[in-house]
């Protein structure tokens, strides 16, 4: 029986995507722009199941809170595309899920790409995109290595709001991300219902767009120009900008711990005091991700183990397109 593998990888946004302008659709705000990493990788086994219902596993678990939004997305599939059979799903993660690492975008990039292969929709990588959208915004970036731009689009029903690349993962070999893991719990309050508070409630939203809006294209000639401290300090002055719409949201979002503030602190001491160039970001959890080149990684790794509440270090570098593989 036909069987598909695909291996895709979590991002990181160095502009962010928090918000979005239509909740079924998973249409944003604003466009956004990330890296992909090698340190995230997810691998998706997927085949048709014979029996009339889905069969998914996710790191040899069958979590009903894990598997909820992977079965609305399959439903929203055999929707579109008149698909009457169901699936067989055995998905790994080689990072800590739920907690911020992004889990999600990975895998349903790895879903997209796996159902399209295996009942030869034949999509476009833009269609691959929209539909990897569908299952979570970040997921529409992760079908390609590299740098790459989701954009925010104007049509209402989406058909313009997809990812492409804008550089590839051999552009910048020296490039780093490392992210300090400060904990493996599941995080409190979803990307999802986290960014739905934060546009209906914080008073800094508007404002945010705008300026992340301005920042992009600075960041694409930066990336392009392999400029570490412009696309540090644009990516950390994005998160900045991001973290304050989470705290000025009502109930305030606070996705960090102690582990996450002694990681930021600590990287601001290597740049100021130090000279190195290194800069922090996070997503809605309490891992920090660190943008650095090659050359610096070691001291800066050296740094984040030895502080209170980081429990390891993971060194990225920017990895390629996913990887399908067809098995008759
Ligand atoms: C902070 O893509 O996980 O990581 O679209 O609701 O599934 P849904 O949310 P998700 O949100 C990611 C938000 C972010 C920033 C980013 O990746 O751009």
């Amino acid at each position: 029986m036909k069987q598909v593998n695909v291996s895709a990888n979590a991002n990181i946004a160095l502009i962010k995507y928090w918000g979005k302008r239509d909740e079924n659709l998973m249409l944003p705000t604003k466009s956004s722009l990330s890296l992909t990493l090698t340190a995230l990788k997810t691998t998706t086994t997927i085949a048709l199941n014979k029996e009339q219902h889905d069969c998914i596993e996710f790191d040899g678990h069958s979590d009903e809170q894990l598997q909820s939004p992977v079965r609305s997305f399959l439903e929203t599939t055999r929707a579109l595309f008149g698909i009457n059979s169901h699936f067989s799903i055995i998905s790994k993660n080689y990072f800590p899920t739920a907690s911020g690492l992004a889990s999600s975008a990975s895998g349903f990039a790895a879903l997209a790409l796996g159902i399209n292969s295996l009942c030869n929709l034949q999509l476009s990588m833009q269609e691959v995109s929209i539909l990897a959208r569908r299952g979570s915004g970040s997921a529409a970036r992760s079908i390609y290595g590299g740098a790459v731009i989701w954009h925010r689009g104007d049509a209402n029903d989406g058909s313009d709001s997809f990812a492409e690349p804008v550089l590839p993962a051999s552009w910048w070999p020296d490039l780093r991300v490392l992210i300090a893991i400060t904990t493996t719990a599941a995080k409190k309050v979803s990307s999802r219902a986290g960014m739905q508070q934060s546009v209906a409630t914080s008073p800094r939203y508007q404002d945010w767009l705008i300026r992340s809006n301005n920042r992009l294209p600075a960041m694409i000639t930066a990336l392009r120009s392999r400029n570490i401290i412009t696309v540090g300090s644009l990516s950390q002055a994005d998160w900045c900008d991001m973290r304050d719409v989470m705290l000025s949201t009502t109930p305030s979002l606070n996705y960090w711990n102690e582990g996450s503030l002694n990681a930021i602190m600590g990287v601001k001491m290597l740049r100021e005091q130090h000279g190195i160039a290194c800069y922090v970001t996070t997503d809605a959890g309490p891992h920090v991700k660190v943008i650095c080149l090659a050359v610096d990684a070691p001291v800066i790794m050296q740094k984040l183990q030895t502080l209170l509440g980081v429990s390891s270090v993971l060194e990225s570098t920017i990895a390629g397109d996913p990887e399908v593989e067809i098995v008759e």
